[in-house]
């Protein structure tokens, strides 16, 4: 039975569908089978594959994974037809978490990873994205009967030179509610540029601390 990874975060902007890609891109690449579903009207992942796939034409399909648009409304269902067939299944979501629709997809999520943007002024919006999780999401997914996702915590575009991203770090050590990533994912626009659908995450010097990450990944995924 695949397991299902859903990326949520505070505000729109974060990295979310950049980070989905890192991980379904990572995992992929492993040799697991992947499906990524974007279910956000935005379609970013969606056009991004349309748009790679366009611009080169040698690009061999049969050795991508499945990168489908449904509306949230429809995940659900989808998930149910296609759990036997992955490893591993990303949902993109749209941005507001106790959406009805996008609480179907919860309820059937494994690891729900709040994806905290280190560039955010302060931690207060963390907080109060991680009590919504708690009373919006965890509360509403146990009361409709459903085994809520396991949830844990994960800092993106940190620059760890900043003295505000330092101060990110060090007001996370205070937030105990879910357990947090050990290792972050950088900072990345000037090494890596934008997200891709296709092409591994492969600047030599961050693929070593990128396979950290996707190992801790793979830890919380563990029963
Ligand atoms: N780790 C990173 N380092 C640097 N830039 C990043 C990183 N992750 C994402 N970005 C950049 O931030 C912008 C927004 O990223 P992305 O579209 O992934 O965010 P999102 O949370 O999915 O946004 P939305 O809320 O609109 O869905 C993009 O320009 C992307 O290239
Ligand atoms: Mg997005």
């Amino acid at each position: 039975m695949g397991q299902v990874i859903t990326i949520a975060n505070q505000k729109g902007g974060c990295g979310k569908s950049t980070s989905t890609t890192f991980f379904a891109n990572a995992l992929h690449s492993k040799g697991y089978k992947v499906l990524l579903i974007d279910s956000d009207y935005q379609r970013s992942i969606f056009k991004m594959r349309e748009a790679e796939l366009e611009n080169d034409e040698s690009i061999d399909t049969d050795k991508l994974y499945p990168v489908r648009y449904y509306p949230a409304n429809q995940v659900g269902e989808v998930i149910e037809k296609e759990q036997e067939n992955y490893d591993f299944i990303f949902c993109d979501i749209p941005g507001n978490i106790t959406d009805k629709s996008v609480i179907g997809i919860l309820s059937m999520t494994d690891l729900l990873v709040i994806l905290h943007d280190a560039n955010s002024v302060g931690i207060a919006s963390t907080l109060d994205f991680i009590e919504n999780v708690k009373t919006g999401v965890i509360d509403i997914v146990t009361k409709l009967g459903f085994d809520p996702p396991k949830v844990v915590n994960l800092i993106a575009r940190l620059n760890e030179n900043l003295r505000l991203h330092k101060m990110f770090l060090n007001a996370k050590e205070n937030v105990s509610e879910f357990p947090w990533f050990e290792h972050h994912i950088r900072d990345l626009q000037s090494t890596f540029g934008d997200m891709s659908t296709i092409y591994p995450y492969n600047h030599s010097k961050y693929n070593y601390e990128f396979d950290l990450i996707i190992n801790e990944l793979l830890d919380f995924l563990k029963p």
